[in-house]
């Protein structure tokens, strides 16, 4: 029996990397994922693989009026949400004095604004026994030179998990965390100053992780994927390192 069958699921950021992943698991085990983006194009590539599957929407998660216009959309289509993965995000280094207003800005409203405006649009629509994701960071426990910004917006979703799950616990609805570590995706080798400088980027954080080697986005997809269904049922508040033991040993 497929995990998510006759489910209906929301993935922020399901164009690129481990929302994409997420997205192609969640189809193959039966559900139907509405994906948002703001690249109309990879959306566009992301209907064409998957399509009656998904639902596209272009929209940006720090923006309110895209917020608005994707829950129209989940209204229109008429069956609610079971699975919200609030994970649309990213981030850029910048060392404690090259930090600027609209670097704090843009993290903090994209990371931390666009999830917390994403679950409380999505409330109205979640089905009983909902189970909803945030992508936080293993980073958000650790120290993290010229990335403190990003470790801090990702360290507020951790703790928004754990007051949501308070919140939602007596309707019935699970909240929880999933912390990747260094996963290859776009996202991650794009936080190179240049294309070139990408490969030893990624090189040093592999060799940083015990298992001496990046994540891939599907080894996070299944772990969503526990976090997602009732196989997770006694679990809520709680996060989930996926992260090769890099913030544990
Ligand atoms: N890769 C890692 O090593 C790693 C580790 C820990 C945590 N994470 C977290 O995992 C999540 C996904 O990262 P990734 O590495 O898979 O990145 P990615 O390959 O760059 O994919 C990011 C996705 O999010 C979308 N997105 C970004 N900002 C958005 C916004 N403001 N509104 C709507 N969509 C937005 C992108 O769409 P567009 O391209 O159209 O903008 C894309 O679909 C992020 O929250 C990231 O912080 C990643």
């Amino acid at each position: 029996m497929a995990e998510l069958a006759e489910k209906t699921a929301l993935v922020t950021g399901g164009t690129s990397g481990i929302g994409l992943a997420v997205v192609r698991r969640f189809v193959q085990e039966g559900a139907h994922v509405f994906v948002t983006g703001r690249t109309s194009a990879k959306l566009d590539a992301v209907k064409a693989e998957l399509g009656d599957a998904v639902t596209v929407i272009t929209g940006d998660v720090s923006r309110p009026e895209d917020l608005d216009a994707l829950f129209t959309t989940v209204s229109e289509y008429g069956r609610g949400i079971d699975v919200v993965l609030a994970n649309a995000g990213g981030g850029e280094f910048a060392a404690l004095e090259e930090i600027t207003w609209e670097h704090f800005t843009e993290t903090f409203e994209s990371n931390v604004g666009g999830t917390v405006f994403t679950v409380q649009k999505a409330l109205p629509f979640l089905n009983p026994g909902a189970s909803i994701v945030l992508t936080s960071s293993n980073i958000d426990v650790k120290g993290s030179p010229s990335f403190s910004v990003y470790a801090a917006s990702k360290a507020a979703i951790r703790s928004f998990a754990r007051s949501w799950a308070a919140e939602l616990v007596d309707r019935g609805i699970r909240v929880n965390a999933v912390a990747p570590g260094p996963i290859a995706t776009p996202g991650l080798a794009g936080l190179a100053a240049e294309p070139e400088q990408a490969e030893a980027l990624l090189g040093g954080l592999a060799a940083g992780v015990p298992m001496r080697r990046l994540g891939s986005p599907d080894e996070v997809a299944e772990a969503v994927l526990y976090l997602a269904s009732t196989r997770s049922s006694y679990v809520t508040g709680t996060e989930l390192y996926v992260d090769g033991g890099a913030s544990q040993i």
